[in-house]
């Protein structure tokens, strides 16, 4: 069948890169794509905030799937669209998009529905906001209620730290995406990333990873859209994967169903494990970036197999199988990330460093300028490895991004740390 990929990261890179391998792709589109999407795709000119024109373009193209990688098209509501023209489409209508779209709206169901997660309250105004904090302590989390880019979240060390984050917010430094405030528990413990295919009423659980937020080594400096993956998350062990499916992805897929708004396509749960658990911190409606990129790797299943039983409600005929490896994807971002970037810098002996055994290089901010691939943002390359384990995995990505020349480049030092620490036993 003809695919419609959208987006343009590592993370629709390395979904075109599984896709593309896919024995049911005929011929994959992908809009607006990168330099690397367009190895495995064909890459269209389309305006991807302008529903009638991807409607149009998938009935010329007798399009059979429509996957839609990041989450803004989705709170907007692309999927429900393509769904009403009659075009099979892999994630969420805007309904249970809301699952991200607003913080809010998924502390209320998990309210609601009994899962775990932190003591909360919302507000849509300043005084009420910070009267609550005067009822609270330190460390506390301050958050605006819609999509920010990752930017709208403070982990508030100090009331005042606290305080600013929420005049913040009311100043209308995030938008419309700051109309409302969540003001949340801090919850202490672990942090993982852990994914499940959803087709409205069956949930498979679809593997665990943990990222690297800040963008200097030791976990220090600004946040990110993330630095560098690893999977599987050694805290995620069986037990755990069964607890986070028993105690939060089933009874959400029930929520959201009673709620009248079926959650289908990816439910990504960022969990903090805590002493008594895994807790919910977030909920996002589509792969992580680069999360997406080390399960591709690790993924022995179709993923255009497992995407159509979604769309089919047919899940629960499905079972999904990994390698038993450890992928690590390094991101190497243009100096100055997550501030300004210069585009435009050439990279090169890319062919080189892809050809190491076991390296995958998925790109996200790049472009073809003649015969060279230039750097066209601020997060561009991900130089993906698997290996035995993770120190190995480690290693071999270092490699390749060793051989790789672009001098106005830069990637953490350290990505897996704690999973090299714990397999050495050091940690
Ligand atoms: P988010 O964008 O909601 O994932 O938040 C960004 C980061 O802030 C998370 O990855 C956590 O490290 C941290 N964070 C968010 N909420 C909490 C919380 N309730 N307790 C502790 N850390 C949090
Ligand atoms: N890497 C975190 C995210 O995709 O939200």
């Amino acid at each position: 069948m003809n695919i419609l990929l959208i987006g343009s990261g590592g993370r629709e890179h390395a979904l075109a890169w599984a896709i593309a391998n896919s024995p049911l792709t005929d011929t994959l589109f992908c809009s607006p794509g990168n330099a690397g999407i367009a190895h495995e795709a064909e890459i269209v000119a389309l305006n991807i905030d302008d529903p009638a024109a991807i409607i149009s373009f998938c009935n010329l193209n007798s399009i059979g799937l429509v996957v839609v990688g990041p989450e803004a098209p989705l709170v907007a509501g692309l999927a429900d669209k393509l769904r009403s023209a009659g075009i099979t489409t892999f994630g969420p209508d805007a309904a249970a998009a809301r699952l991200e779209g607003s913080k809010g709206f998924t502390k209320d169901i998990c309210a609601k529905y009994n899962i775990p997660t932190g003591t909360y309250g919302r507000f849509d105004n300043e005084p009420d906001a910070l009267a609550y904090l005067a009822k609270h302590s330190a460390p506390i989390v301050v958050k605006a209620d819609g999509l920010a880019a990752g930017k709208g979240v403070t982990v508030a060390m100090t009331m005042d730290d606290a305080e600013t984050a929420v005049r913040d917010i009311f100043a209308g430094r995030f938008g419309a995406a700051g109309a409302e405030a969540v003001i949340e528990e801090y919850l202490e413990g672990e942090e993982a990333s852990f994914f499940a295919i959803c087709d409205g009423a069956t949930a498979v659980a679809f593997g665990s990873a943990q990222d690297h937020k800040c963008v200097g080594d030791g976990d220090t400096g600004p946040n990110t859209g993330g630095m560098g993956a690893y999977s599987p998350a050694p805290v995620m062990d069986e037990a755990m994967c069964r607890r986070t499916m028993d105690e939060i992805i089933n009874p959400t897929l029930a929520a959201m169903a009673a709620e009248g708004a079926p959650f289908q396509g990816v439910l990504f749960a960022g969990l903090m494990i805590t002493a008594t658990g895994p807790q919910l911190i977030e909920y996002n409606v589509r792969f992580g970036d680069p999360e997406c990129q080390v399960l591709m790797m690790r993924l022995k299943d179709d993923v255009v197999t497992i995407m159509l039983a979604a769309c089919a409600g047919t899940l629960d005929k499905v079972s999904v199988r990994w390698r038993d490896t450890t992928a690590l994807t390094v991101v190497m971002a243009t100096e100055g990330y997550p501030g300004d970037v210069q585009k435009g810098s050439v990279i090169g002996n890319l062919d080189a460093a892809a050809a190491m055994k076991g390296v995958q290089i998925f790109h996200a901010g790049t472009k073809r300028d003649d015969s060279n691939i230039v750097a066209n943002g601020g997060r561009v390359l991900n130089i993906t490895a698997q290996a035995g384990n993770v120190a190995e995995a480690q290693g071999l990505a270092y490699a390749a991004v060793d051989a790789i020349d672009w001098p106005q480049g830069f990637c953490r030092r350290d990505i897996g740390w704690r999973a090299v620490a714990r397999e050495k036993g050091t940690a």
